[in-house]
């Protein structure tokens, strides 16, 4: 981990950024003990009914979502048979899979990773936790190898600084669980938004119970109309919300 801070704070130096950076870690630092989770909680079965998803590459490595995340994301896209989906984070593929295999018969899953030559120059501020998952042989491993694989686009570029807009208004699923600063949230969610169709579908972020990714919701939930809806699955760290 310590082999990236000379390079960060070089890369901080070169882009005038260094100051903020660090203001910005020992502000959210302070608010740890704010963060307490205010989500109204929802069953997954509420959601979904009974419905059995077709579930694969259930073990969990550091870094995945947890079985029972998996199967509450596969539940989702089992019951909304999503056409397109958008995932922020793609890691070793195990999401990205499991939702494609429970979408609709020829859906399309678009996901999005950080090269990990970029993880010093990131736009925004990465947190230490975040590291060990960007630095990887190879991103969605779990998916090459399998007949899903063709339906799956890879797309490697900085959540902060992509190109959203050929995306917008095409998505009927999103997936955000790239990195996990207050910062990265805040960019990640206002970034997805435009991209449901029609401004209807379901858009899911993972580790609700990370401090600064219950901060940035909590926001959200609080302050912002469009996130009246917003819930937490019972017994996981997903935050989902459906706009209809
Ligand atoms: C915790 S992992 C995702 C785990 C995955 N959802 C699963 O359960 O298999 C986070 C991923 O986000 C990616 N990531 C981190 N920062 C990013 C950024 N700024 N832009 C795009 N992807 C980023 C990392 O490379 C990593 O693959």
């Amino acid at each position: 981990m310590k082999k990236y801070l000379l390079p960060r704070i070089w890369h901080l130096l070169k882009t005038g950024k260094f100051r903020e950076e660090i203001s910005a870690h020992y502000k959210h630092k302070k608010k740890k003990e704010e963060a307490v989770k205010i989500l109204p909680e929802i069953s997954l079965e509420e959601l979904t009914g009974n419905i059995q998803p077709l579930l694969l590459e259930m073990e969990a490595r550091d870094g995945n979502v947890t079985p029972d995340e998996l199967k509450a994301l596969a539940s989702l896209s089992a019951r909304f048979k999503p056409q397109n989906i958008f995932e922020i984070g793609t890691f070793d593929g195990r999401t990205s899979l499991n939702l494609i295999a429970n979408a609709a018969p020829d859906a399309k899953l678009f996901t999005l990773d950080l090269p990990k030559t970029a993880i010093t120059e990131t736009a925004l501020r990465i947190k230490t936790g975040d590291r060990k998952f960007i630095d990887k042989p190879q991103s969605g491993s779990r998916f090459l190898n399998t007949p899903y694989a063709a339906r799956i686009q890879q797309i490697y570029a900085d959540s902060a600084v992509f190109d959203y807009t050929p995306y917008h208004n095409t998505m009927d699923m999103i997936f955000v669980d790239g990195a996990h600063s207050y910062e990265y949230v805040i960019n990640d969610t206002e970034k997805v938004l435009p991209l449901l169709k029609n401004g209807k579908g379901i858009i899911l972020w993972h580790d609700y119970g990370w401090y600064e990714v219950i901060l940035a919701l909590n926001e959200y939930y609080k302050q912002d109309p469009r996130f009246k809806k917003l819930v937490n699955i019972k017994g996981s760290t997903i935050a989902c919300l459906i706009l209809e």
